[in-house]
């Protein structure tokens, strides 16, 4: 096989998924590093590759692979982004780039520096029906933009098992931050946000944000990890070994006409013994064997755009520095219970 190679940094539930739909998609596995030693194991032998390391820079200096895909905890996206870069590979990294707004600019300096590209995995995106809303935004479908509304919710027991690890504000309103850039293009000047949730708990499991475009937009952000159990499942028996539920709408809102989406498809209902479930067709869904939806496409795009066959359009690691620094204003606004003005960059 010829495709380029590629090393999996981060191997758990959704690394895990990475390196399914990597080699699906014509690329070769060639290494993969986890601290957890066992689940390294376990990955390296379902997925078949002989390479593993516990940490990145031995392995690269082994495997020198074309992409690293950055499927780690949040905490270590910086520091393994800035290792790919200055080893020479293409980075892929799942969200967020950074966990701030200083270390999103430095990981996108390093890749200008080294002729690098960063592309982050910010899968709504590459949903069907966000490319073609972003299309008819673009042609003036809608006239001139005025608002977004995003909302998205997230099994609640999700929440008591890794939601907390980081701020969901980095976990669940990054995405629809980045939603919110992917139709304004531009920067978010100002923000004022509040949280609510269980007394005791270490992170609040619900957030409302404003955002404030620098060409006058305002988006509403939403994000609430309380979706009972009892709500029909939407990823339950999916490729990602997570069962539980997304539940979400985003609206954009324009002088001449308004756009709405259901964050996932609710098409197709099932009641079977195993319950009711309205299974998601649109992020990671298999068909004919093989994972397709937005995860397909994504990867499908970063490969294009590291193989030099097209221009990072759909991502620029650019509109990711934007979402990083709009979300760390967020977490400081939950903080101070004040607005926040972002200072003036770039
Ligand atoms: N785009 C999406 O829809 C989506 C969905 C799920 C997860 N994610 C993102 O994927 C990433 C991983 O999430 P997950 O749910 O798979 O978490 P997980 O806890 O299942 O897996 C994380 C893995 O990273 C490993 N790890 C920690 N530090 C590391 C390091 N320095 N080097 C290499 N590996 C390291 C851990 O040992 C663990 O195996 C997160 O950034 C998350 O936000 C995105």
């Amino acid at each position: 096989m010829t495709g380029p190679t590629v090393v999996i940094a981060g191997v758990g539930r959704f690394g895990d998924l990475h390196a399914r739909v990597w080699a699906e998609a014509g690329a070769r596995i060639t290494g993969l590093v986890d601290p957890d030693t066992a689940r390294l194991a376990e990955v390296a032998r379902t997925r078949r590759v002989d390479q593993t390391a516990t940490e990145l820079a031995p392995l690269l200096d082994r495997v020198r692979p074309d992409v690293v895909v950055i499927a780690a905890d949040e905490a270590a996206h910086t520091g393994l982004a800035l290792t790919a870069l200055e080893a020479g590979s293409h980075v892929f990294v799942e969200k967020p780039l950074a966990l701030s707004a200083a270390d999103a600019w430095r990981i996108a300096e390093t890749a200008a520096a080294h002729q690098r590209q960063v592309v982050v995995g910010h899968i709504s995106r590459f949903t069907a029906p966000m490319t073609r809303m972003r299309a008819g935004v673009e042609r003036g479908a809608v006239g001139r933009l005025c608002a977004l509304r995003l909302r998205r919710d997230f099994s609640r027991a999700w929440f008591l098992s890794f939601g907390d690890r980081v701020h969901p504000v980095w976990e669940s309103c990054i995405h629809d931050i980045d939603l919110a850039i992917s139709f304004a293009r531009t920067r978010v000047r100002r923000v004022v946000a509040m949280q609510s949730g269980a007394a005791g708990d270490a992170a609040p499991s619900v957030v409302s944000a404003l955002l404030e475009f620098d060409n006058g937009v305002i988006a509403t952000v939403e994000s609430a990890w309380l979706v009972p159990a009892t709500a029909p499942g939407t990823l339950d028996d999916g490729p990602l070994a997570l069962d539980g539920a997304i539940v979400g709408e985003a609206e954009v809102l324009g002088l001449d006409g308004v756009l709405k989406q259901r964050l996932v498809s609710d098409s197709l209902v099932e009641w079977t013994r195993a319950g009711v479930q309205v299974p998601d067709l649109s992020l990671w869904p298999e068909e004919d064997g093989v994972v397709g939806g937005a995860l397909r496409r994504e990867v499908g795009y970063a490969l294009a755009v590291f193989t030099g066959r097209r221009q990072p359009d759909v991502m620029p690691v650019e509109e990711a520095c934007w979402g990083v620094e709009a979300a760390e204003a967020v977490v400081e606004s939950l903080r101070t219970g004040a607005p926040v003005e972002l200072p003036v960059r770039r």
